[in-house]
């Protein structure tokens, strides 16, 4: 099976209706979407979904952000879905973001950077599970 990874376009570019644009980036860079739902995180969600950052200088700011409106998780698969799909989003910081990356082409801020994606493959199974039950995603049996 090709490896997964999870995305969630961030509130930020929910906002700015730019759902569809990094979508369409997303697709035709060869993601195949498995699992897809909008959703709003609850403060407590966002403290746990970046549980790993709790304590760190920017945490407060980090699941206001996240929980300031609704964001889109995606789960997606790939040959290689973990590396290749941060190398499509590009560094944290959109200034620090390669050209066409889509921090560089959409984020605003380091904490107002569009999109997130999963950082290990053992990372990305563990928040597809957060966000997805089992039937949830495409290619389950049963
Ligand atoms: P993400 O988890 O959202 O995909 O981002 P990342 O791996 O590129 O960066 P990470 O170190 O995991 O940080 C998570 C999110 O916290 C915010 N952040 N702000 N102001 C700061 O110094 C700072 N550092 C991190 C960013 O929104 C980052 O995406
Ligand atoms: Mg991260």
């Amino acid at each position: 099976m090709a490896e997964r990874t999870l995305a969630i376009i961030k509130p930020d570019a929910v906002r700015r209706n730019l759902i569809g644009e990094i979508i369409a980036q997303i697709t035709q860079s060869g993601f195949r979407i498995i699992g897809m739902k909008l959703v709003r995180l609850s403060r407590q969600q966002a403290e746990d979904f970046y549980a790993v950052h709790r304590g760190r200088p920017f945490f407060e700011d980090l699941v206001c952000f996240m929980s300031s409106g609704p964001v889109v998780v995606l789960a997606l698969e790939k040959e290689r879905a973990v590396e290749d799909f941060r190398a499509l989003i590009g560094a944290t910081d959109p200034a620090e973001a390669a050209p066409g990356t889509i921090r560089q082409r959409f984020g605003t801020s380091k904490g107002e950077n569009a999109i997130h994606g999963s950082d290990s493959p053992e990372n990305a199974e563990r928040e597809i599970a957060f966000f997805f039950s089992r039937t949830e995603l495409l290619d389950h049996d049963v």
